[in-house]
């Protein structure tokens, strides 16, 4: 059935005269985008603005029986109970696993006939859905490498093209409001949402941030929505949704940046961290909600909470001693949609606060404004029925190669002793954990929440197994172990001893969010075991990392001949992978975070002085000795640096100071390259870190060739947190770091305060 043509006919009418006509846009030029939200709100009841603000979970509308055909049912009951009850504004989420595009449609249909035609205003609602890594709850969805690997790439085109895919897929399917990018800094490598982010760097993740808020936007009418702001990533333990005990100045420094740009690359919606700072959950927060993302950074787009945050503001966090005061907090605070997600207290609690004073109506007027603007940017107020035209846009043969291109560059080769590339002859062992599945490629948000049910992966999906048969006649296989349990580590001995070189995948398996909490970043002992006992035999061993997080892998790593990092790289990460063993593609990621050699030894590579008693990175087991450090990665080219030259000797506060550096490939093999800039202060009132990423370039060389990289450095490029949160910028002298080459120039200025003056 046509979707445009099933609106019932008073229901279309009333939207023509509130807001124009459906399915054409033509009045919207007529009656300006405040005016038709302004001429909508106006006729609302109190019920229906807070039903507004109030976002469901599917499972809370769907049948208690599913198929996983990638349909559907809804409970007819319960969906009116939804919407026409308590009128609710939004939906999210999938009932346990990906949806086919005609599930989408069909679903998306029902969903918006019963807003359409069955509420006194027809307001449609707004779906708002996880497609964090690609359509990863599109059953024919493109799976791209989470967040951690793209980070590798340090390829701001590749970024911006892998969201373009996200972007078409979730069009396609009719979703226009998209949970993501995460632009959380991954600072703590417990963390399980680690590989979500684009690693250790704020600089980092926020360059690659506003790529993936553009790219996400640019397509057509999809929301991005930064999160989780703020602090989520900062946890003092490590485990998902505990306390930051962060100052106001580090959480400035740290974490808030990417925010800051993710707000300035125009993303239209914001969820909130489901955690604390300094004892305050965010969602209670008018401080960081209000004061500081609307006011300071200007954002007025919609704030959503996260999964029944502002419930937990009673029962978890326990600042609220009720419900009802849970909502007064956080609706004071600076939400304007609480994603509540099974029941409707939120849109009770709230109409009866209103109605005794304790919160204006304007106040609840200002979220549902933000709300109806969001739908009426996204078309929604035109036509809120799956666009069919976008269907040939998802799974398509470009995206895939946008997925393959992706997960080649994400791959970081991080040991090499010459073992590889593997020549094609050679007899191979294949064997660990990660070797013959699929979950750890994909990870966690693939096809269902934790992503370890691989059958609704696409049947001709190659493991990293499938991958090296498809290269090589003499390979042999032996699981070796599983995840966390030994399984036959002699067969894989006895295998390794007949092999040229065993290729050991190691890692972790598919998880989200809290499921993924650990209490040891070591790899565990069983991997442990397989891969000494395959080192034993003396035949050539390279390790391939599929994992989310950095685990240590001290006791193994010295010995082995190579080490592969592949993070989660996807569908197609099984080709990258031996695209790379084989020499066919030549690796270029770069680390995004400082890799540890001990489980207790967590330091980011922009460090203090006092964490290494010097600025190099290597000081022994005593100081700062990671097992690689931040934007490590090897070729199997060579490239050196030469000629580092800066625009002057000083600068003033607004001047620009360019730095050039030539990069010469002097191996025998093209390569691609990032160039990595770092800055360091010699001396500041609050102690500097031993060096901040400030610039990356990433270019192609043949062999032989040069090329001089330029970049601009600026005053806020030099500026830190002082003790009030304002950006200071003192002068004094700064080094350049490019490779092993550094240049020093002076910050002179009259009008800025010496350090310590
Ligand atoms: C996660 C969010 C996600 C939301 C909706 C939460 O548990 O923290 O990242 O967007 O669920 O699925």
């Amino acid at each position: 059935m046509s979707s445009s043509l099933s609106v019932n006919r008073s229901a279309l009418l009333l939207l023509v005269c509130l807001v124009g006509v459906p399915g054409t846009g033509v009045a919207q030029s007529d009656v300006s985008r405040a005016e038709r939200v302004e001429a909508l709100l106006s006729r609302m009841t109190l019920e229906e603005k807070v039903g507004q603000m109030t976002q469901v979970t599917l499972t809370a509308v769907a049948a208690a029986e599913q198929d996983v055909d990638g349909h559907v049912r809804l409970d007819p009951a319960r969906l009116r109970e939804a919407i026409v009850e308590h009128h609710v504004g939004s939906i999210l989420n999938v009932v346990d696993a990906s949806l086919t595009l005609e599930g989408w449609h069909a679903l998306l249909t029902e969903l918006q006939q019963v807003a359409l035609n069955e509420t006194r205003l027809g307001i449609p609602i707004v779906y708002g859905i996880d497609f964090v890594h690609g359509g990863n709850y599109l059953r024919t969805g493109t799976i791209l490498p989470h967040n951690i690997g793209l980070a590798a790439t340090f390829n701001r085109e590749l970024v911006r093209r892998a969201a373009v895919v996200t972007a078409e897929e979730a069009l396609a399917s009719g979703l226009p409001w998209n949970f993501a990018p995460v632009l959380d800094v991954g600072r703590i490598p417990l963390w399980p949402r680690y590989y979500e982010t684009f690693g250790e760097d704020p600089f980092l993740a926020g360059v690659l941030g506003r790529e993936a808020t553009e790219g996400l936007q640019q397509t057509g009418p999809v929301a991005a929505t930064i999160k989780h702001y703020l602090g989520y990533s900062g946890s003092d333990v490590g485990r998902d949704r505990t306390p930051a005990n962060l100052t106001e100045r580090v959480v400035r420094e740290y974490y808030l940046p990417p925010f800051r740009d993710g707000v300035e690359a125009g993303a239209m919606s914001v969820m909130v961290s489901s955690g604390e700072i300094d004892g305050v959950p965010v969602h209670a927060s008018r401080y960081w909600l209000t004061d500081v993302l609307r006011d300071e950074l200007g954002f007025d787009g919609v704030i959503v909470t996260d999964w029944q945050d502002v419930i937990f503001l009673h029962t978890r966090h326990r600042v609220a001693q009720t419900l009802k005061d849970a909502v007064r907090m956080a609706v004071e605070a600076g939400i304007d949609m609480s994603m509540t997600p099974h029941e409707y207290g939120f849109a009770v609690h709230l109409a009866e606060l209103v109605r005794e004073g304790a919160i204006p109506e304007s106040r609840v007027d200002a979220s549902v404004r933000r709300i109806l603007t969001m739908k009426l940017d996204l078309g929604l107020l035109d036509n809120p029925y799956p666009d069919q035209t976008w269907a040939a846009h998802a799974g398509t043969d470009v995206s895939r190669q946008t997925a393959r291109q992706a997960a080649r560059e994400t791959i970081t080769l991080l040991q090499n002793d010459g073992v590889l590339p593997l020549a094609r002859d050679s007899r191979i062992l294949v064997t660990g954990p990660a070797a013959d599945a699929l979950t750890p490629l994909h990870g966690g948000w693939t096809h269902t929440w934790q992503g370890t049910d691989p059958t609704f992966f696409p049947t001709n999906t190659p493991t990293l197994l499938d991958a090296i048969r498809a290269r090589s006649g003499s390979v042999v296989f032996a699981a070796g172990s599983g995840f966390e349990e030994a399984l036959d580590i002699d067969a894989a001995v006895r295998a390794a001893l007949g092999a040229d070189v065993a290729v050991i995948a190691v890692g972790e398996d598919a998880y989200s969010e809290w499921v993924g909490d650990i209490p040891d970043l070591t790899l565990p002992a069983a991997q442990l075991d397989l891969v000494r006992a395959v080192l034993a035999t003396g035949t050539p061993t390279v390790l391939v990392l599929v994992q989310g997080r950095p685990r240590v892998i001290s006791a193994i790593a010295d010995d082995a001949a190579a080490i592969v990092m592949a993070y989660v790289p996807g569908m197609e990460g099984a080709e990258a992978i031996a695209e790379v063993l084989f020499g066919e593609h030549n690796p270029a990621g770069r680390l995004p975070f400082t890799y540890p050699r001990h489980p207790n030894a967590l330091d980011t590579y922009d460090h203090k002085f006092t964490q290494t008693l010097g600025p190099t990175i290597d000081r022994g087991p005593g100081g700062f000795y990671p097992q690689f450090a931040f934007g490590d990665g090897l070729s199997y080219t060579t490239f050196t640096y030469s000629g580092l030259r800066l625009g002057s000797p000083a600068m003033g506060p607004d001047d620009e100071q360019t730095v050039d550096v030539t990069v010469t490939n002097t191996g025998d093999r093209a390569g691609q390259h990032t160039v990595l800039l770092f800055v360091r202060q010699h001396y500041a009132s609050l102690t500097p870190s031993v060096r901040r990423l400030r610039g990356f370039d990433k270019i192609s060389l043949a062999p032989g060739d040069s090329q001089t990289v330029r970049f601009a450095l600026t005053g806020n490029d030099l500026s830190f947190i002082g003790r009030d949160g304002a950006a200071l910028l003192e002068p004094g002298l700064f080094d350049v770091m490019v490779g092993d080459l550094e240049a020093t120039f002076e910050l002179c200025s009259d009008e800025i305060d010496a350090p310590n003056s």
